[in-house]
């Protein structure tokens, strides 16, 4: 009986090696509308692999399956796409229970964290192609075997997670805690096909069993808002700090404490304990905040679009160099205090000052 099994094998390899040396054959299997054939569901879990792809923001970015399912460099492709023999093999013979109950539970190091930073890192990036062949006679098999750090990530704006340990206004050190044989998942939940942030529970979670910093220290991590909120400088911008910073209300007398869960204030109930008597006008006046921040982050964010598309034009390095910094502060007032409750006037004055940074800078 086993060996009928060894002997299908043994045909479907011999035909399909036969189609694989093609090059064309290559290509048509790895695309994701391939791979769709067999992960069909319209769905965030087991077998939507596709669709929760299509939904992601590395789709967008023209990153695909082979990129992340198969090491970078030539024999890492020609090992995904004999790796892919086995998925045959086994949507052939397998049952559908079977190819379930795989799908559900994923082995831990099925994307090691060396292929996520080939792309995220400069360092791992220049390490790897350094060592290994990454094309053959300038065939274009997929991204991933194209990609040069700097050049690649800065075209995304996106950091260098071995060097930037701020992302957005928060601090997470990613260097040191991948020291610990953290996996990206860890943190970024299901990375693409469950769709979850990261989670202040994941981080509370292990720091209480390891030893690492204290949830109530809010400030340690929340950085942006720690600035915004006591007026303390944003990169080279100084403020005021806001008016209930200075009547001493603290990060937990709008947010709470304990519970990692539910940190996200209720703003009708947070201001009640306080505002009582002027309910209404305070929630009044955050309202109309909020919508003059989000006014002008758009007016900003506008710009500064424009602004980059005329320099990249015209090949402006050094204004460049500076634009990209105004990126980073915008960024991280948009990530730190999108309604202004943490200090709306301070938020303001910022994108106030970076629009004339930007006009000065598109002359
Ligand atoms: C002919 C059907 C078929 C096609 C086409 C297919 N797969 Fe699969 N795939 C399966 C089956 C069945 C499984 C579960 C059993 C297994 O591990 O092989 C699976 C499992 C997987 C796994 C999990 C492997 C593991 O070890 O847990 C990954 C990753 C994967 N496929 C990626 C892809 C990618 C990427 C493509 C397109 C390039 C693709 N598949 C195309 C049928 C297919
Ligand atoms: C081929 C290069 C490449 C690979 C491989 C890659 N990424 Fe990305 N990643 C990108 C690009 C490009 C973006 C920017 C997308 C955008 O513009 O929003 C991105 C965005 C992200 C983001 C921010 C946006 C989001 O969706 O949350 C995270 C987090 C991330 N990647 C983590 C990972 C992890 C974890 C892995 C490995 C499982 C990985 N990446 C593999 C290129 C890559
Ligand atoms: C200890 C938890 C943790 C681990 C482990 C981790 N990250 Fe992150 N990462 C974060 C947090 C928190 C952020 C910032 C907040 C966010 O993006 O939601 C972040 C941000 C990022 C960003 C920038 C996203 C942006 O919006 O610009 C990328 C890219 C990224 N991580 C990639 C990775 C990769 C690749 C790995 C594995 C090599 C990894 N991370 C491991 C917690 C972690
Ligand atoms: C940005 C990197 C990235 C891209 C692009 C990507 N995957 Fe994945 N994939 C992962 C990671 C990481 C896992 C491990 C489990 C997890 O964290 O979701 C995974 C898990 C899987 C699994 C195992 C079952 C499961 O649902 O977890 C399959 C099958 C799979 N991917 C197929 C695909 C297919 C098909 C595509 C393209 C349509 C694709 N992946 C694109 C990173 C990626
Ligand atoms: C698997 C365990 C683990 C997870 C998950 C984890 N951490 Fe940590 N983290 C640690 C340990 C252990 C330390 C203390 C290490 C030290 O002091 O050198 C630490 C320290 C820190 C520090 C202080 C570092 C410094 O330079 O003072 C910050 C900030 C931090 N973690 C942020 C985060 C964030 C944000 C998350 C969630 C997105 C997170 N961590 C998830 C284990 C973890
Ligand atoms: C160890 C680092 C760390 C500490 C300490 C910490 N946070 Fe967080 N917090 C995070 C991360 C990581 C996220 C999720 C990622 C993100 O939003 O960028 C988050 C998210 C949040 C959110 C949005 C959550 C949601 O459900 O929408 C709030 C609100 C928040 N934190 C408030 C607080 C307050 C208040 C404190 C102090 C009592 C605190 N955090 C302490 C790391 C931390
Ligand atoms: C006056 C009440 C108040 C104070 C004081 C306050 N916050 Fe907030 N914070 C809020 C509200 C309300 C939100 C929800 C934002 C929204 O939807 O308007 C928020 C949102 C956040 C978020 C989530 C940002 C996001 O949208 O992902 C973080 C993180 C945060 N605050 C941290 C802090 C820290 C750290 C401090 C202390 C330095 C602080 N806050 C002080 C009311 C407050
Ligand atoms: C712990 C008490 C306390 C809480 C909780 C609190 N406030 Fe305040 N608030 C104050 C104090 C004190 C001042 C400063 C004195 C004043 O202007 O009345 C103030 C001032 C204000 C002002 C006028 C100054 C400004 O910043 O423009 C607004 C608006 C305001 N609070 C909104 C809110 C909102 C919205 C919430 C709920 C998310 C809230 N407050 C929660 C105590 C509090």
């Amino acid at each position: 009986m086993k060996k009928r099994w060894l002997i299908i094998l043994g045909i479907l390899v011999i035909v399909i090696i036969g189609g694989v040396i093609n090059v064309k054959m290559l290509h048509y299997t790895s695309e994701p509308e391939f791979c769709a054939k067999c992960h069909p569901e319209k769905n965030f879990g087991p077998g939507g692999e596709f669709y929760s792809w299509e939904h992601s923001s590395h789709a967008e970015a023209g990153v695909k399956c082979l990129d992340c399912h198969g090491r970078p460099g030539l024999v890492g492709y020609l090992q995904a796409k004999l790796g892919g023999l086995k998925d045959l093999y086994n949507e052939i013979f397998g049952s559908e229970e079977e190819k379930l109950a795989k799908l559900e539970n994923p082995p831990k190091d099925l994307v090691p964290n060396e292929t996520c930073l080939f792309c995220h890192s400069d360092e791992v990036n220049q390490a790897i192609r350094k060592s290994r062949l990454m094309q053959l006679a300038g065939l274009k098999f997929r991204l991933l075997d194209e990609v040069q750090n700097p050049g690649f990530r800065e075209t995304f704006w996106l950091p260098d997670i071995l060097k930037v340990d701020r992302i957005k206004g928060l601090y997470i050190p990613h260097a040191a805690h991948l020291e610990n044989d953290l996996h990206c998942a860890d943190c970024h939940k299901g990375m693409i096909h469950r769709a979850a942030k990261p989670s202040m529970c994941t981080c509370d979670k292990c720091h209480q069993e390891n030893g690492g910093p204290e949830l109530s220290d809010c400030a340690l991590c929340h950085q942006i808002q720690e600035e915004l909120y006591f007026g303390k400088k944003v990169r080279e911008f100084a403020g005021t700090p806001s008016p209930m910073a200075e009547s001493e209300v603290s990060c937990e007398d709008c947010h709470g404490s304990g519970d990692c869960a539910s940190l996200r204030p209720d703003v009708s109930k947070a201001c009640a304990s306080c505002h009582e008597d002027e309910l209404e006008d305070v929630l009044q006046s955050y309202r109309d905040k909020a919508r003059e921040i989000k006014n002008s982050l758009q007016i900003t964010t506008k710009m500064f679009e424009e602004t980059y598309r005329s320099l990249l034009q015209k090949g402006e390095e050094q204004k460049l160099v500076r634009l990209k910094e105004i990126k980073y502060v915008l960024d991280e007032v948009a990530a730190g205090d999108p309604t202004g409750i943490h200090n709306g006037d301070f938020v303001l004055d910022i994108l106030k000052r970076l629009r004339k940074e930007l006009a000065s800078l598109g002359k």
